[in-house]
């Protein structure tokens, strides 16, 4: 059976070898496109039984603060595909709590392992964290879902919706819209990474929420100016059926209320003035015809979405909780695996042309 080791030769001029993955704005759309492109090619080895080895003897620390389900179980069946192994760290059994500063859990862990993926959505606090351990470490920096962002999730929702909808993303609409949820108060980052990845990437965005629950302005104007540079468009409603009217892609789901997250109670009875806003029938009749529903899952179901629709045909959640495997093993492979052949190739060059300078100055 052919084995893969090394990054192909087509995404060769992309290098994110050593690169840190913390804002969806990180890499570039050039490099995010090698990043799926990568991550179609391994989805597709993986399916024909095709060994793809590129981190073998490689480790990553998955160090979590938070539960999961999805990120936990795709890190780690990912570097174990890769050839690696992704060792789960909860943090309640580290000696952060008694004083592991982040400087030191990058210094640390950076001498221990290859890459460092961090779980941190405490509010105000995560993405600074995440950011500092990077500040410190000599390896790449993974963020598995901050306090802003959820960078992984949407390059997973990037590779579903091209699958489904076509490699160019360019005027299809998509409505992210909040949604009534009593179970707990869900992080922002989910609808921030996707209004300033999408609309990056071409798509007509359409952010939809209770005027409570707003988003932060800096990711607003992130989005915006990212609408204004593809071509695409991105704007606010307060009504969810304004939202979805004509919609090739609907992403409802709820998140907590930034006003009031010191205030729980506060926070829920805020939120049961909302409970129509849900993702039935009803509505997923105002989208197109073909469109597909999305959510990065856990759902509440029947207060976020009707069973009929989660289950239903338009649904594509189970293809994007999967795609989670693929993008990150490549971005994995790509940042802690390593230096494509044609970087290896620049920086010989550029040490070439470093020797004759120095020679020729003697
Ligand atoms: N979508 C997602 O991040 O799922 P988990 O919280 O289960 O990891």
């Amino acid at each position: 059976m052919p084995s893969s080791k090394s990054i192909p030769k087509g995404l060769q001029t992309v290098n994110l070898a050593g690169r840190d993955f913390i804002s969806d704005l990180d890499f570039s759309i050039a490099e995010t496109e090698a990043v799926l492109d990568m991550a179609a090619r391994l989805k597709q080895e993986y399916r024909s039984g095709i060994p793809h080895p590129i981190l073998r003897d490689k480790t990553l620390a998955m160090l979590f603060f938070f539960t999961s389900t999805r990120t936990r179980g795709s890190f780690e069946a990912g570097m174990a595909q890769l050839g690696g192994h992704g060792a789960f760290i909860d943090s309640e059994t580290t000696q952060i709590s008694h004083g592991d500063t982040a400087k030191e859990i990058g210094r640390i862990f950076g001498s221990y392992f290859n890459g460092i993926a961090i779980r941190q959505c405490d509010w105000n606090f995560g993405n600074q964290y995440i950011n500092e351990v990077a500040e410190h470490s000599p390896v790449p920096v993974l963020n598995m879902q901050c306090d802003v962002y959820h960078p992984f999730q949407i390059l997973a929702d990037l590779l579903t919706i091209r699958e489904f909808k076509g490699k160019s993303l360019k005027r299809k609409k998509i409505a992210v819209s909040w949604a009534y949820a009593a179970s707990y108060q869900k992080p922002i980052s989910v609808p921030q990474s996707l209004i300033i990845q999408m609309a990056r990437f071409g798509m007509d965005v359409v952010l939809a929420h209770p005027p409570e629950y707003k988003l932060m302005p800096s990711i607003l104007q992130k989005a915006a100016e990212g609408a204004a540079a593809s071509g695409g468009s991105f704007r606010v409603t307060h009504d969810m059926d304004d939202a979805f009217a004509d919609a090739d892609v609907v992403y409802p789901k709820s998140w907590g209320c930034m006003l009031t997250t010191s205030d729980l109670k506060e926070s829920a009875e805020i939120g049961r003035k909302y409970t129509g806003w849900i993702c039935d029938e009803r509505r997923m009749g105002l989208a197109k015809k073909d469109a597909i529903y999305m959510h990065c899952l856990p759902a509440d179901r029947g207060l976020e979405v009707a069973d009929a629709v989660i289950d239903g045909p338009q649904s594509v959640v189970y293809d994007e909780a999967e795609n989670r495997l693929h993008v990150q093993k490549a971005v994995m492979a790509m940042t802690m695996g390593p230096k494509p052949q044609a970087a290896r190739k620049t920086a010989a060059k550029k040490v070439a042309a470093k020797k004759t300078a120095r020679k020729t100055a003697r």
